[in-house]
């Protein structure tokens, strides 16, 4: 990599808004994880990875962090539960994924707001329906799943902004805003 080329990815960063888990809602997630990825093969998420996306921002200047705070800030939201009931696998992409068959209204609302004001502070995204998942295994062997089924109630009271950084692993998550129903907290 040459200088510039060096210095351009560091000065921009890989971010996207999302709902983190629990321990408790996390480890069960992962348990189906670990089920999708004995049935699919592939290569499941690692434990403290498990997430779900609100809005995917892709390669964002740094010093355009400070506007995704001030709009995970101004988002509001109140407490809802989701249910993970559905474990499905797309063969478009190889991702073995559970999620919400039906997804709250919430859900969509606090997507919305984000795309809103992401889209009014000048960001570009992806303007795909929403699809609510929660990758568990990629380059799974789709095929027909026989599993046990899943039902995990996922209590949402907090909503994060996550940097990723890519990995010779994998990507490697962390978390640097953090929101709850009623305002900022510290990460
Ligand atoms: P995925 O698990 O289906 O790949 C970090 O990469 C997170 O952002 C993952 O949840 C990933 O979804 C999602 N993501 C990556 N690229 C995306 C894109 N172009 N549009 C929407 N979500 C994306």
């Amino acid at each position: 990599m040459t200088e510039p080329d060096r210095q351009q990815r560091e000065a921009s960063a890989r971010v996207f808004f999302a709902l983190w888990p629990d321990t408790a809602v996390r480890d069960a997630l992962y348990r189906h994880g670990q089920a999708l990825h004995r049935a699919l093969g592939g290569k499941l998420t690692r434990i403290d990875s498990v997430h779900l996306t609100l809005l995917f921002l892709g390669d964002v200047a740094q010093s355009r962090l400070a506007a995704l705070h001030r709009i995970g800030e101004a988002v509001r939201f109140a407490p809802f539960s989701m249910q993970i009931d559905t474990a499905e696998c797309w063969r478009h992409n190889d991702i073995a994924w559970v999620g919400p068959r039906r997804m709250p209204p919430e859900l969509p609302q606090l997507v919305g707001q984000l795309e809103v004001a992401a889209s009014e502070a000048g960001f570009a995204f992806d303007r795909r329906p929403y699809a609510a998942h929660v990758t568990l295994v990629r380059k799974a062997k789709c095929r027909r799943l026989d599993l046990a089924p899943i039902d995990v109630q996922w209590p949402v009271s907090e909503f994060v902004l996550v940097r990723s950084r890519l990995q010779p692993e994998g990507s490697r998550y962390e978390v640097i805003g953090r929101w709850e129903n009623a305002g900022k907290t510290e990460v």
